[in-house]
C-alpha cells in the first residue's frame, strides 16, 4: 500500500443547537493512500457532504482527526462557474495574481484547458457549454492549482448517462497521467465500482463504515464490464438493507 495522503481518524460529528442535538458521523476511520481512489457511497442525509466539510476543513469534527500531506480540493455537482468570466478566465481564477506573471497563468490555463479537452473553448461562456463541457472547465480550475487530493461530491449525478460516462474514462485517464488521489461520493454504485481502489458503504446517519469492498480489477474499466457485476450487486444488497432498516 503506497503512503497515505489523507488520514480521517475516529471521526464523529454532533450538530447542536438550542433545540436539537443531531449525530451525524459516528467514528469514521480510512486513509486513502497516493494516486488512489476511494468512493463513499451511502443513504441520502447520512453525512457525506459534512464529512467533506470536516476534511476540507470547512468544518470542525466533534471527535477525531484528520491528517493530510499536499494540497486539497473540492468539487461539487455545480460547476459554479462565474457566468460573466470565459471559460479561460474562470480556469485561471485560483491562481493568484501576486504569485504569478500573467503569461504563466495564461500558459497553465491553456494546458489544463487542454487536458480536459476544452482548448477550442477558453474564449467561451459558460452558458455556451454543455453540462459536461461545464464539468470539465470546473475540473481544470480544480487541477490548475496541483490538488494532491481531490474531494468530489457527486461531481457528475447531473449529468446524462452518455456524458457521465465519457467523465468517468476521463477521470481514470487523469488517474494514469497525473499524481493525484480522490475521495468521490455517489449515489450510483455503477460509478463507485468503475472508479473506486476501494467503496465505503456508509450506513444510514448516523454515519459510520459499513463495508468496505477492494475493487480488484484492471483500469481502464468500462461500466458495461460484466466483470462489476458482482460487486455492483452486492454492494447495492448492502445499500438497500441499509435503507431498508428502521425504516
Ligand atoms: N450545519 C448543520 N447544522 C445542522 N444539521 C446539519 C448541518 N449540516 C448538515 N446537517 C444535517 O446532517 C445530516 C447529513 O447531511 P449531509 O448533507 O452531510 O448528507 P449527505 O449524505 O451528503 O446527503 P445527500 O446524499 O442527500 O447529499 C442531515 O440530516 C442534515 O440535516
Ligand atoms: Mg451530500
Amino acid at each position: 500500500m503506497s503512503l497515505a495522503k489523507l488520514q480521517v481518524s475516529n471521526i464523529s460529528k454532533t450538530f447542536t443547537t438550542k433545540k436539537n442535538r443531531t449525530e451525524v458521523l459516528q467514528n469514521i476511520s480510512f486513509t486513502v493512500g497516493s494516486r488512489e481512489v476511494v468512493c463513499l457511497i451511502g443513504p441520502s442525509g447520512c453525512g457525506k457532504s459534512t464529512l467533506f466539510n470536516v476534511i476540507s476543513g470547512l468544518d470542525q469534527p466533534s471527535i477525531g482527526t484528520v491528517e493530510h500531506t499536499g494540497r486539497l480540493a473540492m468539487m461539487f455537482q455545480d460547476p459554479a462557474l462565474l457566468p460573466w468570466l470565459t471559460v479561460e478566465k474562470n480556469v485561471g481564477f485560483g491562481m493568484n495574481r501576486q504569485q504569478y506573471s500573467s503569461q504563466a497563468i495564461n500558459q497553465a490555463v491553456q494546458r489544463y484547458l487542454k487536458i480536459v479537452a476544452l482548448e477550442q473553448f477558453g474564449q467561451a461562456y459558460p452558458h455556451e457549454l454543455s453540462g459536461g463541457m461545464k464539468q470539465r472547465a470546473a475540473l481544470a480550475r480544480t487541477l490548475i492549482i496541483e490538488p494532491n487530493i481531490i474531494l468530489m461530491d457527486e461531481p457528475f449525478s447531473a449529468l446524462d448517462a452518455q456524458t457521465r460516462e465519457r467523465l468517468q474514462q476521463f477521470v481514470q485517464t487523469l488517474l494514469h497521467d497525473y499524481p493525484v488521489s480522490i475521495v468521490f461520493v455517489t449515489h450510483d454504485v455503477r460509478e463507485a465500482v468503475v472508479l473506486g481502489d476501494r467503496v465505503l458503504v456508509l450506513t444510514k446517519r448516523p454515519a459510520h463504515i459499513r463495508n468496505e469492498y477492494i475493487i480488484d480489477l484492471p483500469r481502464p474499466r468500462r461500466s458495461f464490464d460484466p466483470n462489476l457485476d458482482s460487486y455492483v450487486r452486492s454492494i447495492t444488497e448492502q445499500l438497500q438493507a441499509e435503507t431498508l432498516l428502521y425504516s
